[in-house]
């Protein structure tokens, strides 16, 4: 069982609501995001309902790439040891590349592939030194595809989120050290806010609740909330991109 969990994103939506299911399962926590007031408010919920659960926080910007090192190896020494790594913390910006709007598109490439590049040496960094742990990233069924409009750079860093996590999962083959990457449908949360209705999107506890049985099944690749997901990455795998747009 892993009983030390970080998790990147957890201020809000499906990093917040694993931290919640995590700590329902008697988990501690290594917690951070930007917005230190939400973690606070977290760790202080957590502790009314789970007083035996160990939550730690810290303000993180995964885009301070220095900072990523310094935070994980606090966080690893103040619970004594992270079993888990949960690669979360992600944006969904985006424009229509060429429509002379570069800047939502380089910081959703930076966000979403850079910065969990870097999670992923942090966390592997002290996985490799004790030969143990499972580093889990949180792609997304856009990876499956490109995507048009405002979902062509998100995609784009779900499919090189996804590539990375297989890449390291081979390199680590021969090793105790498990790698997962997890494909998430539509869960609500504040990424899709205002967008417009998307289908199968399920409640945060509902998806999160799924993203947690997942992760714990360590295998290398699953889709969130199984059905429809993992059938509808199945047909999106194979349309003909004219059709799949259609659907878009
Ligand atoms: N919801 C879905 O339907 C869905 C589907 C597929 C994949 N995903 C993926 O799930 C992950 C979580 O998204 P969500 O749906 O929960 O959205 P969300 O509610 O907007 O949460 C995003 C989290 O990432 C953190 N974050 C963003 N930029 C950061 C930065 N530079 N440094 C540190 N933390 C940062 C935010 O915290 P601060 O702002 O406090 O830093 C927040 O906690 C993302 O990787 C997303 O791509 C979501």
């Amino acid at each position: 069982m892993r009983k030390k969990i970080l998790i990147t994103g957890a201020s809000t939506g499906l990093g917040r609501g694993m931290a919640l299911e995590f700590a329902a399962a008697g988990r501690d926590l290594a917690l951070c995001a930007r917005r230190l007031e939400l973690l606070e408010a977290l760790k202080a919920d957590i502790a009314t309902r789970f007083p035996a659960v160990r939550v730690a926080v810290r303000a993180l910007d995964v885009n301070d790439h220095e900072q990523v090192f310094e935070v994980f190896r606090g966080l690893d020494a103040e619970l004594g040891g992270l079993d888990r790594v949960i690669v979360n913390a992600g944006i969904g910006k985006g424009v229509p590349v060429g429509s002379g709007q570069f800047r939502p598109n380089r910081a959703t490439a930076e966000t979403n592939f850079v910065a969990a590049l870097v999670q992923c040496e942090a966390a592997l960094e002290l996985f490799r030194a004790r030969q143990s742990g499972h580093l889990v990233t949180i792609a997304s069924v856009a990876a499956i595809r490109g995507l048009p409009r405002s979902q062509t750079v998100y995609a784009a860093t779900k499919a090189g989120l996804a590539a990375l996590t297989e890449g390291i999962r081979a390199d680590l083959w021969h090793t105790p050290i498990r790698v997962s990457a997890i494909y998430p449908g539509y869960i609500e949360s504040d990424i899709s806010a205002g967008a417009r209705k998307r289908p199968f999107l399920v409640d945060t506890a509902t998806g999160c609740r799924a993203l947690v049985r997942a992760i714990e099944s360590e295998r290398p690749r699953s889709f969130v909330p199984p059905w429809p997901w993992t059938a509808i990455a199945f047909v999106m795998r194979r349309l003909p991109l004219g059709l799949l747009v259609r659907f878009l």
